[in-house]
């Protein structure tokens, strides 16, 4: 049976870290996006994870702490930048990929010899951490390849019927998965941008990181596609410029559009929906998953997504736009 998001309150934090130490499945509200957690240090656990999830176990997770001083606990040959960014950018939403102790279950890592940690910026998160005394590995609370949960409602819809408790903690302030930063090889890479930027990265680590883009031929090998997380309905990525005249060719064809408008204003049409997202790149972000998710539940034929900006600013934002769209040739 399908269960409720439950408000998160000191009672329902210490069930919740109950549970957690039987092995069970809660799902808790970070500043990011919904996790789902469980024992880091409990395989089986781990194991439930990727059934609920439908997540392939060469995926590996984020091990949540409640504070940097637990990081030796789970990682070993911590450099010193691993410091500085923890100092500096931690409880937030940076994750940080580190050679994993012996004592990490392969199946948090995926196999891999590294971890990511991360300590993450929300009371609920953090009381949860603390009452359960742990690490909770936690990826997002959305079933694979689908679009992050940011409102409790959301991850009862997808996984509700997968979890002992979810945690209601309101709706995620950033709104995208965390900024994940390799520091495992000879030079600190960039592995997934987020809201924490990469100058302000780079003016901790006082070097350049390696981008995605230097090593894009790297691990874009045929077949290993980036995931796409995407809405059901068939989204386009539509340069500005193109969105009025695709939007017209669409509704003159019959179909019902939805368009997610960044600047731009349609004429009303009966089979058009238009859901207008906020200027900035931080508001955007925190409102995509939901609009996204929004638009999906219309059941419309085309979701139609006017590009925002190209620069550094929206770098997180362009990412995922990415990865939820087709690009319109
Ligand atoms: O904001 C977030 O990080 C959220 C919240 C819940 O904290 N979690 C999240 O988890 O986004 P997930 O599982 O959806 O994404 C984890 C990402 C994956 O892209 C995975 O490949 C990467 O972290 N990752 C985890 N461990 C890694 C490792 N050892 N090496 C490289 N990448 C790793
Ligand atoms: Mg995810």
């Amino acid at each position: 049976m399908a269960i409720k998001p439950r408000w998160a309150d000191a009672e329902a934090i210490q069930e919740a870290a109950q549970l957690l130490r039987q092995g069970r499945l809660v799902a808790f509200p970070t500043e990011t996006v919904y996790g789902l957690g469980a024992d880091a240090s409990n395989a089986e656990a781990v194991a439930g994870i990727f059934a609920a999830k439908s997540r392939p176990a060469d995926h590996p997770l984020i091990v949540h702490l409640a504070d940097a001083a637990m990081m030796p606990g789970w990682a070993e040959e911590i450099p010193d930048m691993a410091w500085q960014l923890a100092e500096r950018f931690w409880p937030g939403p940076l994750a940080m990929v580190l050679r994993k102790k012996a004592s990490v279950p392969l199946a948090v890592t995926g196999g891999q010899d590294t971890v990511a940690l991360r300590v993450p910026n929300h009371p609920v998160a953090l009381q949860l951490l603390r009452a359960f005394g742990g690490g909770l590995a936690a990826p997002s609370a959305n079933r694979f390849c689908r679009i992050s949960p940011t409102q409790a409602a959301h991850v009862a819809e997808e996984l509700g019927d997968a979890v002992a408790m979810i945690l209601d903690g309101g709706a995620c302030q950033v709104g995208v998965e965390s900024t994940i930063v390799d520091l495992s090889g000879p030079q600190p890479r960039l592995l997934r941008p987020g809201q924490i930027s990469v100058a302000a990265l780079e003016a901790v680590l006082r070097q350049p990181l390696v981008l995605p883009e230097a090593v894009a031929s790297e691990i874009r090998a045929p077949g290993m596609m980036a995931v796409h997380y995407a809405p059901q309905t068939v989204a386009l990525l539509c340069p500005v410029e193109q969105l009025q005249a695709r939007a017209q060719t669409l509704l003159a064809d019959g179909q019902r559009l939805g368009v997610l408008a960044y600047a731009q204003t349609l004429p009303a049409h009966p089979h058009l929906q238009v859901l207008a997202m906020p200027a900035t790149a931080d508001g955007y972000a925190q409102a995509l998953y939901a609009s996204l998710r929004e638009l999906d539940g219309w059941q419309l034929d085309r979701i139609l997504v006017e590009q925002p900006p190209q620069t550094e600013a929206w770098r997180a934002v362009n990412d995922r736009l990415g990865k939820a769209t087709l690009a319109v040739a």
